[in-house]
């Protein structure tokens, strides 16, 4: 039996969980700032490091205390390591490392997006080949694993990240921060309307992505039909770009696994959340022989366990790290340089 203490803290939530062989919660405190941040309409990263240095240790002694596991019986203490926001980052990276340091403990640094896509170990078992298709705040990769913990990127965004595009398009209809799960919710009382009808962004690369234009595609005609007097309906129009940004990434997706055949298809990231995503993903994979799996709602935005699945592969390979690792904002997956 493997004890796994993992922490979290690359954005605005301070986590922790305690894992038993990659796959058993035994614990998983997350504690969220967005309350915070919502009033700021988006992270303030000197803001979101300090609300980790005041919630940090309590969310560890929580997550040891809910388990019923002692610091003694834990095996290694697996962290973000990056990317993400430096500040946020170094919190996390210090508080494993007084850990291990103190309670004689090997380290497992961790990169996020890998977290992510362990997640799904939580769901299943995973089967290689896998291809995971990563959304996020900060992401969006096709991610290939031929094998377990091993990852080559296919294809990333060129400019903005989805769930950045969705939280910006969301300023722009008003509906606050975290904008995915509004415009989520509002597009559902939308429509198709060839008034908003949007460009579909292209890219070089045959799996990369791009948002930028999209969102300011949105921006710009929002702008237009408020000058030339018109009333704009926010469900229609976050209803048109959830449906071009969805439709770009899904439809890459499908072709990447036509290509691949992969074993399994996992979705991972914040933006898995999305309910219209999980609707396509399964729609437009029917029929393809390969194994489509979605994470429940808790386990794709930002948390502890998740970096404890991943920890554990890096377990099982001795993928280990040293007092040394510094936190990195812009950390390549392992074996990506
Ligand atoms: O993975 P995550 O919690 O943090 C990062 O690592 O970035 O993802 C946060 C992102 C935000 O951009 C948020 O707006 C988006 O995930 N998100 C959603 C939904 N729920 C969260 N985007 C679209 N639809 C949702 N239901
Ligand atoms: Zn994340």
């Amino acid at each position: 039996m493997t004890l796994i203490l993992a922490i979290e803290s690359s954005c605005d939530e301070t986590a922790c969980a305690i894992i038993r062989d990659g796959r058993e919660i035994l614990s998983n405190i997350v504690s969220s700032q967005i309350n915070t941040h919502t009033l700021y309409g988006g992270v303030v990263p000197e803001v979101a490091s300090r609300i980790h240095v005041e919630n940090i240790s309590t969310v560890i002694c929580e997550a040891l205390k809910e388990s019923g596991v002692t610091m003694n019986e834990i095996d290694a203490v697996a962290y973000t390591l990056g990317p993400g926001l430096i500040g946020s980052l170094h919190v996390g990276v210090m508080a494993a490392k007084t850990i291990a340091f103190a309670f004689h403990k090997p380290l497992i640094p961790i990169h996020h997006i890998t977290g992510h896509i362990y997640a799904n170990a939580f769901v299943t078992d995973l089967k290689f080949p896998l291809m995971a298709l990563v959304v996020s705040g900060g992401h969006t990769e096709l991610v290939w694993m031929k094998d377990d913990y091993s990852f080559e990127v296919l294809g990333t965004t060129v400019d903005d990240a989805i769930g950045e595009a969705y939280d910006k398009v969301a300023r722009v209809l008003g509906l606050g921060y975290p904008g995915g799960p509004a415009i989520d919710r509002l597009a559902k009382e939308g429509k198709a309307d060839p008034l908003y009808r949007l460009p579909v962004p292209k890219t070089d690369g045959r799996f990369d992505f791009s948002f930028s234009g999209l969102k300011t595609a949105v921006l710009q005609l929002n702008d237009r039909l408020k000058r030339n007097g018109k009333e704009v309906v926010p469900a229609d129009l976050a209803y048109c770009f959830q449906e071009t940004a969805l439709g770009l990434l899904t439809d890459k997706t499908v072709k990447a696994v036509q290509e691949y055949h992969p074993a399994m298809l996992v979705l991972a990231g914040g933006v898995a959340a999305n309910s219209r995503l999980r609707e396509l993903i399964v729609r437009k994979t029917e029929g393809l022989p390969c194994e489509t799996v979605i994470p429940p709602l808790k386990y794709c935005t930002d948390n502890a366990a998740m970096i404890g699945a991943a920890g554990y592969a890096a377990y099982r390979r001795g993928a280990f790290g040293t007092m040394e690792d510094m936190a990195d904002p812009g950390l390549m997956m392992p074996g990506e340089n």
